[in-house]
């Protein structure tokens, strides 16, 4: 008889108890699920800002861009006060609105679909590629219609997207690609860093993500005119910053050319961001690092897959998802993650399908059955811990602990 998640079991000869079962968990401590790497350099770069007397957009804004933008390759680098703010204004910028449509991933955190409806137009989603769990090109063109003005592919777990294909198919209709990169900063596709390829790309330093700002973005662009305009757009649509204005020598005077929102980066955040960008490959490395070792660990057990990195792509593991055998298991995705945490180690999940959510679902009338690739990997999905600080005995305990509650629930 197979063992259920109350405990309850036929026999003493199967698998190790897991700690929700009455067993013994496999760590005395919690392990937290996602932490940042902040050190005393953050920290006292921070306080110069502060003690400097300037904190809001100024000279470490200016050269936080400049930094970043060589670090990607590309034209421009606009900062921003988040990832959603840069989706946002890209979708400004280019004049997407009412009676537009954006086709994106469902398997996302909804401010990327937020942002379409905010603009006016219409989310449309496209369902995902089982290997990759990234949109799928196919499902990108059965979506596409006249009214398509834009792409919005998002980059899961810091796995690039087929962008190959996600441009051929909107240069050919002369549409818009706006990349969310939240997951993604100083990853590569064809040895091009994300960053250089969509009409924008959107990146997040929230406080969980590769680098951070405790909140905010970037914006990158090829184009200066689609920049400009972004950083117009970010602070109320006025042609001069403060940092312009108030700066020795510098005129009062600014004009308000849009009616343009309050989406500017702080020196405080920037200061933070330019200690963070130098770290950001060693930090990448290390998620390279401990994902393989987590890879090697996971493969060997059955009722594990994990998503396929797609072909040209150099991932920076943002997220370390994997998808649990439910059909040969007798407990769930959710009873999954409550064994996990009875084990002391914090797991979650990336995400809840935008579809799902009772806006999306009472506003358009969406359908589960219309995305069954999402469905399927939602009901399998699980985020395990993975960031720079963890120590080879944390990921032994996360690998140990999976192992252990999959052995026992095995149908
Ligand atoms: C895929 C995705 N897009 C966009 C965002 C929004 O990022 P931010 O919090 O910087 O606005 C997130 C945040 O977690 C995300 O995971």
């Amino acid at each position: 008889m197979c063992p259920h998640i109350d405990g309850s079991r036929a026999g003493e000869d199967v698998a190790e108890k897991p700690a929700i079962a009455g067993g013994k968990p496999v760590r005395e401590t919690f392990l937290q699920y996602c932490r940042p790497s902040i050190s005393e350099e953050e920290i006292d770069e921070v306080s110069e800002v502060i003690r400097s007397g300037w904190l809001t957009s100024g000279p470490k804004v200016v050269e936080f861009e400049r930094q970043f933008k060589n670090y990607i390759g590309c034209n421009e680098a606009v900062a921003v006060n988040s990832c959603t703010a840069g989706l946002h204004l890209s979708l400004l910028a280019l004049n997407i609105g009412k009676g537009d449509e954006v086709i994106t991933s469902p398997l996302t955190f909804a401010s990327t679909a937020n942002v379409i409806v905010n603009v006016g137009a219409s989310p449309i989603f496209a369902d995902i590629e089982k290997e990759t769990l990234n949109i799928d090109p196919d499902k990108i063109l059965e979506s596409v219609s006249d009214k398509t003005k834009a792409i919005m592919p998002v980059h899961y777990a810091g796995n690039p997207c087929d962008m190959k294909r996600i441009m051929r198919i909107a240069d050919e209709r002369g549409i818009e690609i706006f990349e969310d990169a939240a997951h993604a900063v100083g990853a590569k596709y064809a040895r091009k860093r994300i960053g250089t390829i969509g009409t924008t790309t959107s990146f997040s330093f929230y406080a969980t993500k590769n680098m951070t700002t405790g909140e905010g973005g970037m914006v990158t662009a090829d184009r200066g005119d689609i920049a400009d305009k972004i950083r117009m757009l970010r602070l109320h649509g006025m042609d001069r910053d403060a940092w312009k204005r108030y700066d020795k020598g510098e005129s009062w005077y600014y004009e308000v050319k849009y009616a343009g929102q309050k989406y500017n980066m702080t020196d405080v955040q920037a200061a933070l961001g330019l200690v963070q960008l130098r770290k950001l490959e060693g930090f990448n490395a290390k998620r390279r690092e401990m994902a393989q070792y987590l890879n090697n660990k996971l493969k060997r057990i059955s009722e594990v897959e994990i998503p396929r990195s797609t072909k040209d792509a150099e991932l920076v593991w943002h997220l370390y998802p994997i998808l649990i055998d439910v059909e040969n298991l007798t407990i769930n995705r959710d009873e999954f993650v409550k064994a996990m945490l009875s084990e002391n180690v914090g797991v979650s999940v990336h995400f809840i399908p935008v579809y799902r959510h009772p806006f999306y679902r009472k506003t358009y009338n969406f359908k589960r059955e219309d995305f069954p690739v999402t469905e399927w990997a939602y009901e399998r999905l699980v985020s395990l811990p993975l960031y720079p600080t963890l120590k080879k005995d944390d990921l032994d305990d996360v690998a140990i602990s999976v192992q252990k509650i999959l052995e026992y629930y095995k149908r």
